[in-house]
């Protein structure tokens, strides 16, 4: 399935403050919806995508426009289908530039390389979903990574088609970076060139040089890379083209993992000439082995935001309320007949705060909070009280938690500041889960491993330049804290952007209630919503 025909889908160039309409024709035979990852929509969640959540998906032979409001986003995001798996080959770049008249807060580079990572499947990927949800889930790897929509040399496949990048020599380079992978958390580096992070998740970022970068589904990285690598014109079979390489960032048990490094090639060339170097053989960049979690510390932990008086940063400084929120992958007890306590009967589910999402099915959760429809969701997330837990400790029986279905979702009043807590558990993946948000970027003011101490830990936090963020990851066994206003009145999504544990039930949703002012209130609807 792609958009106009490409994989990946058009890139959307547009100016911060721009409005973009896309109208979507639906010449599939299954359901679509599309969402503009990153894109706050300021008190327009109608537009916001996600399947059941905020619409009823767009029906065989229909059409919807969408309204995508940039309001505060300026860098790298990007587009993908928000219904089953089809985002798999359902996305594109939004490349959002300065307005006119103010500039980058670097260098303008020569010129732009984008550079979407993705998951190649050769089955039809809602196949692979159905699978991972009737059976017990223990294999939906993807047959290949690929940059570009290509694998690249190291699979015995579509050599030809391997994405190359023209360089030339003594210039700088923007590489937009981004995840569409499905599953997997996957390194990146480019052989002999250091990178310098300028910008993550449509905002910029405190420059910091790097070899190697970990992307999370669902992120955006914006890198600079000056071709400093001298064009060897005396042996021109050698030394002229290099590899960028993605390769997995994973070793959760009982997964079947592709651990092939896929390639694009960065290829020097002087200008005016068209002499190339295809019969030269690339150097492959370094890359940290698949349970390198130092290396991602390292990388992670760098990151700030600009925080200049032109980009300023707004961190809470005080919160109106802290919810800790467990992030878990449950496995659950079966019967002698292999019938299990999950959804579908499987052994396996995910949860936050031990309940396990679940979309409805008829009444998207946005309807029904704007029309007052009752019995579509249930107000009560975290409807548990908090229970003592301890995920350091490896003993913990296997079964010890049976989390509960649900629509569960959180009211918060409009203008508060909250902080949540996601709290990594080791009771089976060992593995980051990356929490995305829709409707605000947020704050990620500290992270660490072990349990979460609400004494200690606090003390610990960056209020002064913490990045700003729509995807944060939350590390194996360790947890993540986030901060945001709640100022835009709205039905938001909030799920692990690894499909498998979205399909298992790793999400919630946030309300944002109404505010007093007529400009703190839900837009009303566009007249063509698509119904179910
Ligand atoms: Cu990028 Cu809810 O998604
Ligand atoms: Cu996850």
């Amino acid at each position: 399935m792609t958009v106009n025909g490409q994989f990946p889908g058009p890139t959307i160039y547009a100016r911060r403050g721009d409005t973009i309409i896309v109208n979507v024709v639906n010449h599939v035979e299954s359901n679509i919806t599309l969402h503009w990852h990153g894109v706050h929509q300021p008190r327009n969640p109608w537009y916001d995508g996600p399947e059941y959540i905020t619409q009823c998906p767009i029906r065989p032979g229909h059409e919807f426009s969408y309204e995508i409001l940039l309001s505060d986003e300026e860098g790298t995001i990007w587009w993908h289908a928000h219904s089953n798996w089809d985002r798999a080959t359902v996305h594109g770049a939004i490349f959002v530039y300065p307005k006119l008249g103010s500039s980058f807060p670097f260098a303008k580079p020569y010129k732009e390389i984008p550079i979407i990572l993705g998951e190649w499947w050769k089955d039809d990927v809602n196949k692979v979903l159905d699978y991972a949800l009737h059976t017990r889930g223990d294999s939906n790897s993807s047959d290949a990574y690929t940059i570009n929509g290509q694998p690249g040399d190291l699979y015995n496949c579509s050599k030809p088609g391997t994405f190359t990048a023209q360089v030339e020599y003594g210039k700088t380079y923007l590489l937009r970076v981004i995840s569409a992978a499905i599953n997997n958390e996957l390194f990146f580096a480019v052989a002999q060139h250091q990178l310098t992070v300028v910008g993550a998740d449509g905002s910029y970022t405190k420059p910091f040089n790097t070899d190697v970068i970990m992307i999370s589904p669902g992120q955006t990285i914006d890198l600079l890379l000056v071709a400093n690598q001298k064009l060897n014109t005396s042996s021109p079979s050698s030394g002229n083209r290099y590899y960028m390489a993605a390769s997995l960032y994973g070793d959760a048990p009982g997964v079947k993992y592709d651990n092939t490094t896929t390639t694009a090639i960065l290829e020097y060339v002087t200008p005016g000439s068209n002499k190339t170097f295809l019969d030269s053989t690339p150097t492959l960049p370094s890359l940290p082995t698949n349970n390198d979690t130092d290396a991602v510390t390292t990388f992670v932990t760098q990151l700030r935001s600009l925080a200049s008086k032109e980009h300023p940063v707004d961190v809470p400084q005080t919160i109106n309320e802290r919810l800790i929120i467990t992030v878990s992958v449950n496995v659950l007890p079966c019967d002698v007949n292999y019938t299990c306590l999950g959804p579908y009967n499987m052994s396996i589910s995910a949860s936050l705060n031990n309940i396990s999402f679940e979309d409805p099915t008829t009444t998207p959760i946005l309807d029904a909070y704007y029309h007052q429809i009752p019995g579509v969701f249930e107000e009560g997330f975290p409807s548990r009280p908090p229970f003592s837990y301890n995920f350091t400790n490896d003993d913990l029986p296997k079964y010890s938690m049976i989390p509960k279905t649900g629509t569960e979702v959180r009211m918060v009043e409009y203008n508060t500041s909250i902080e949540l807590v996601f709290q990594g558990t080791s009771l089976l993946a060992i593995e980051n889960h990356p929490m995305h948000l829709h409707g605000q970027s947020v704050y990620m003011v500290g992270m660490g491993f072990g349990n979460f101490d609400e004494q200690k830990d606090p003390q610990g936090y960056n209020l002064v330049d913490p990045p700003f963020l729509n995807t944060v990851g939350v590390p194996k066994v360790g947890w993540t804290a986030i901060r945001f206003k709640a100022k835009n009145p709205g039905v938001w999504f909030m799920h692990c952007h690894v499909d498998r544990h979205q399909s298992w039930g790793m999400n919630t949703v946030f309300i944002v209630k109404n505010g007093a002012t007529p400009e703190s209130k839900i837009l009303p609807p566009p007249k063509d919503m698509p119904q179910c």
